[in-house]
C-alpha cells in the first residue's frame, strides 16, 4: 500500500523526538482519526537551522513529518511558508488516496510552528 520511500521514512524517521527550548511550536490534530502532529523549529537569521517532530498517527503521517524536516532545515521562513501538503506528498513519491489527509498534517503544523515563531518575535 504504501511505496518504499514511505516506508523508510515510517521506519527510520529522521529528526524525530522533541527540541529542547524551540523558537516556536506548533501542534495539529485530525478529528477524524484522532491522530496528533507537533512540529518543533529552530530559528536563527529568519531561517530554519534545525527542527523536530513528534508524531503520534498513523505510518503516513510519521513519514510525512519525517520528510517534512528534510524539506525545511536551512530553508528561510518563506520559503518553509511556501511548502504545501501536495507538496509533502509529493515529496514522498505520492500517498494511497485515503493517506492524503496525513501529510496536510504535517505541513499544517509546520505552518503553525513558523505563525508560533512570528507572534514571539515581532518586534524582531
Ligand atoms: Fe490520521 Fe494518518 S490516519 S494522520
Amino acid at each position: 500500500m504504501y511505496n518504499e520511500k514511505v516506508m523508510d521514512h515510517f521506519q527510520n524517521p529522521r529528526n524525530a523526538g522533541e527540541m529542547l527550548k524551540p523558537s516556536g511550536v506548533g501542534e495539529v490534530g485530525n478529528m477524524k482519526c484522532g491522530d496528533i502532529m507537533k512540529i518543533f523549529i529552530k530559528v536563527e537569521n529568519d531561517h530554519i537551522v534545525d527542527i523536530n517532530f513528534l508524531t503520534f498517527g498513523c505510518g503516513a503521517a510519521i513519514a510525512s513529518s519525517s520528510v517534512l524536516t528534510e524539506m525545511v532545515k536551512g530553508k528561510t521562513l518563506d520559503e518553509a511558508m511556501a511548502v504545501t501538503n501536495m507538496d509533502v506528498a509529493n515529496q514522498l513519491g505520492g500517498l494511497p488516496e485515503a493517506k492524503l489527509h496525513c501529510s496536510n498534517l504535517a505541513a499544517d503544523a509546520l505552518h503553525k510552528a513558523i505563525a508560533d515563531y512570528r507572534s514571539k518575535n515581532l518586534s524582531a
